[in-house]
């Protein structure tokens, strides 16, 4: 399938797991791809995986919580690519903590990447897909549906995040592009380390949120989920959660 071919993305969060899968799935269909990362040795190695395999990909720094690496983000791509189609906003932090034992500045910092990020890209990037008719697709987690235990923050983000999408798709609906998400659950990436039992927490609490297989999703498979959004073939989807957990949170 090609059905990027022509087209210019920005993918957050892409130097690592569902985004670099997410950049990698989008540049092998045709799209010229800006991986965008704070960490920039894992963005530099997602552009050498894809320029290796014969895509086009630039890096850049970015830290979606900030507004001018946002916006600088996006004018980076139009600059390099001449336009920008689609959004991908992946990046994001998790883990579990007791909420007690939560500070200010964990809960600051988790709002700030996940919900705060995903708004301030989607604002960037708005005017230039709007003029592409292209789409936006936000990454939540099924902890935006259901609650997940030691997970306040993380749940609360990952909620609001649901709220910003639906929100977006409604209010742009009319200028001819889409906003979705998806929702994963658990995928194997490094931050699923993250995701273990707190000191002093229920190992029972977890079983709420065991994958029914017995195995998580692979980045490819969330990321076949966010290309498909992001593509044509979704050309009536707008507003939608996707989930992608085989069936866990029924
Ligand atoms: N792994 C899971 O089980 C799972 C489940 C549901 C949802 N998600 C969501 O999927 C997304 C990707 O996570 P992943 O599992 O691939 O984890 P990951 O840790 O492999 O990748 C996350 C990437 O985001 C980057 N990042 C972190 N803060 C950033 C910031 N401020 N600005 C720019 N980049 C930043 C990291 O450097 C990293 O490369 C996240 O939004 C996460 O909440 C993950």
């Amino acid at each position: 399938m090609k059905r990027f071919e022509g087209k210019s993305a920005v993918v957050t969060g892409a130097g690592s797991g569902i985004g670099r899968a997410t950049a990698r799935r989008l540049a092998l269909e045709g799209a010229k791809v800006l991986v965008a990362d704070v960490n920039v040795d894992g963005a530099a190695e997602t552009v050498k995986l894809i320029t290796d395999a014969g895509g086009t990909a630039e890096s850049v720094r970015c830290d979606v919580s900030l507004p001018d690496d946002a916006k600088a983000t996006v004018l980076r791509a139009v600059s390099s690519f001449g336009k920008l189609d689609v959004l991908a906003n992946v990046a994001g932090v998790g883990g579990f903590h007791r909420t007690l034992d939560v500070t200010f500045e964990m809960w600051s910092r988790m709002i700030a990447v996940n919900l705060t990020g995903s708004f301030l890209m989607a604002q960037a990037a708005l005017p230039h897909v709007i003029a592409q008719k292209g789409a936006i697709v936000l990454c939540a987690s099924i902890a935006g549906l259901k609650s997940h235990p030691y997970s306040a923050a993380y749940c609360a983000s990952k909620g609001g995040v649901v709220q910003l999408m639906k929100a977006l798709a409604v209010e742009y609906a009319r200028k001819g592009i889409r906003v979705n998400c998806v929702c994963p659950g658990g995928v194997e990436t490094p931050m699923i380390s993250q995701f273990s039992l707190p000191p002093g927490g229920s190992p029972q609490q977890l079983t709420r949120i065991a994958p029914i297989l017995d195995r998580y999703a692979t980045p490819d498979e969330v990321a076949a989920a966010i290309a498909f959004l992001a593509s044509s073939d979704a050309s009536y989807i707008s507003g939608t959660s996707l989930v992608v957990d085989a069936a866990m949170s029924c």
